[in-house]
């Protein structure tokens, strides 16, 4: 069994510095943690954690730095000068963005510094240049904390089980959008964006949540590990939740259904499809009763059938978990391997494969309209499984959603039919179109 050292065997050691790119949520978060779990960390490091210095875009605005930080703790605002401190051993980049994190994490590798990260956007649009610059200079990229929060998801895929037998993997990646749809239940799109706001799961410009990029993002980072080469992300289907009402999570509800943003991927003898979309899962799957900001990753594979791992998916206590993980596994020296053997060229569409589909329009209530809407969707193949329209008296003219399940498709097939509906079928809002996984 393995016994960690005491106060007074460690009191000898030399300490692992750190210096603290971002003092915001999250850096705010990791400050706290490592005071409070202080000999924890030192214990399980097996060297005391020091905070060196700490990074801020505004050092002169008034902020709390925890006062009992193991370190030194220099507060200024030049990352630059921070990581060249030849003291320290290693950055811990809380920030966000792509370019300046760029440049700070390729500095650092290239000075032999570990670096952890819990920038999943930096590493997904720069992961080849930066994990090259790491072997190159035989330096470490540590980064559990940039899927999944809480959610020890990198270390199972590397570590926890056998390599190479994943072919499907479901996941729920972003908490934002899954706590957006939890509150459609009761309120209208923009309503539900701006109560994420108010908890502190939705940036002012929502955006990379609810196109579906940062769940992207997280994607191609698992698919790095899992098939040991990076995914160009404009080769894949990447659809989010912008749109999307309370008609649509009543119809799930009248159908046994819960209407979820999926992340996924799927190995098979044709290939290997990867995407983003929303899609309707039958309450009986594993992921369906995900509620809030949790985040879900379900593996399936022959050698353990399935396995779902769960937990908090946004916030700055659940991602400095996993962030103080990362630095105590690089303070003791564990090496962190990223397979790379190029880029995944042959991506095949998650919606080619056919399966019913969900359909709301928004069209005007007049007579021969849903004649005009079974006619398009007939020339297409598209058949209609079930089609209702909400009796709402006195709208003669106006706009009025109708719901239809269609039949087996591919989602491709459906969007060529929606194609041939009429430019005022489909003027004031987009078609929604859900996929209805099994
Ligand atoms: N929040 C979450 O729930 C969560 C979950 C998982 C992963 N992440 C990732 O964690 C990272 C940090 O997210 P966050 O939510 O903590 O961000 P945040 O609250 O916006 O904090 C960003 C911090 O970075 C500092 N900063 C910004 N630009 C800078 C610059 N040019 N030079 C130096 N410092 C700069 C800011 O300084 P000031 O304080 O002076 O403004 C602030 O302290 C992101 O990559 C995010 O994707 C976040």
């Amino acid at each position: 069994m393995q016994r960690y050292p005491s106060r007074s065997d460690l009191s000898d050691m030399e300490s692992y510095r750190i210096a603290l790119l971002g003092l915001g949520t999250v850096g705010r978060a990791v400050a706290e943690l490592l005071c409070t779990t202080r000999d924890e960390c030192a214990a399980r490091a097996g060297r005391p954690i020091e905070v060196s210095r700490i990074v801020v875009r505004d050092p002169s605005r008034d902020r709390e730095v925890p006062p009992d930080l193991p370190g030194e703790a220099i507060l200024g605002g030049d990352a630059i000068e921070a990581i060249s401190d030849p003291e320290i051993d290693a950055i811990v980049e809380l920030v966000g963005g792509t370019e300046a994190p760029l440049e700070w994490i390729r500095l650092a590798l290239e000075q032999g510094k570990d670096v952890i990260t819990a920038n999943k956007a930096v590493l997904a649009v720069h992961g080849d240049e930066l994990f090259g610059v790491a072997d190159h200079h035989g330096s470490s990229l540590y980064y559990e904390a940039s899927v999944a929060a809480a959610v020890p998801i990198l270390q199972v895929i590397q570590q926890g089980i056998p390599a190479g037998p994943v072919d499907r993997l479901t996941g729920i990646l972003n908490g934002t959008c899954n706590f957006i749809l939890g509150r459609l239940e009761e309120l209208s799109f923009d309503e539900s964006v701006k109560a994420a706001q108010a908890a502190g799961l939705a940036e002012a410009d929502p955006t990379l949540d609810i196109s579906g990029m940062d769940s992207a993002h997280k994607l191609a980072l698992l698919a790095r590990i899992l098939l040991g080469c990076s995914v160009p992300l404009e080769n894949l289907r990447i659809e989010g939740i912008e749109g999307l009402s309370p008609h649509d999570i009543e119809f799930g509800w009248e159908h046994d259904l819960s209407l979820k943003l999926i992340a996924m991927l799927r190995r098979n003898s044709h290939g290997t499809s990867l995407g983003v979309m929303p899609c309707f899962l039958p309450n009986s799957h594993p992921l369906a009763s995900v509620r809030d900001e949790d985040n879900a990753v379900l593996l399936e594979a022959e050698p353990f059938g399935a396995l779902v791992l769960q937990g908090k998916g946004a916030g700055g206590m659940p991602t400095a978990g996993s962030v103080v993980a990362d630095i105590i596994r690089a303070a003791r020296g564990e090496s962190i391997a990223t397979p790379r053997s190029g880029v995944l060229e042959q991506i095949t569409d998650p919606g080619d494969l056919p399966v019913r589909h969900y359909l709301r329009l928004e069209v005007p209530d007049r007579p021969g309209v849903l004649a005009r809407v079974a006619g398009a969707l007939a020339a297409e193949g598209v058949g209609i499984a079930a089609l209702d329209q909400p009796e709402i008296l006195d709208t003669v003219g106006e706009q009025v959603p109708i719901r239809i399940m269609t039949h087996p498709v591919s989602t491709t097939q459906l969007d060529a039919a929606l194609a041939l509906l009429d430019e005022d079928l489909r003027s004031i809002t987009r078609p929604i179109r859900i996929r209805i996984e099994e």
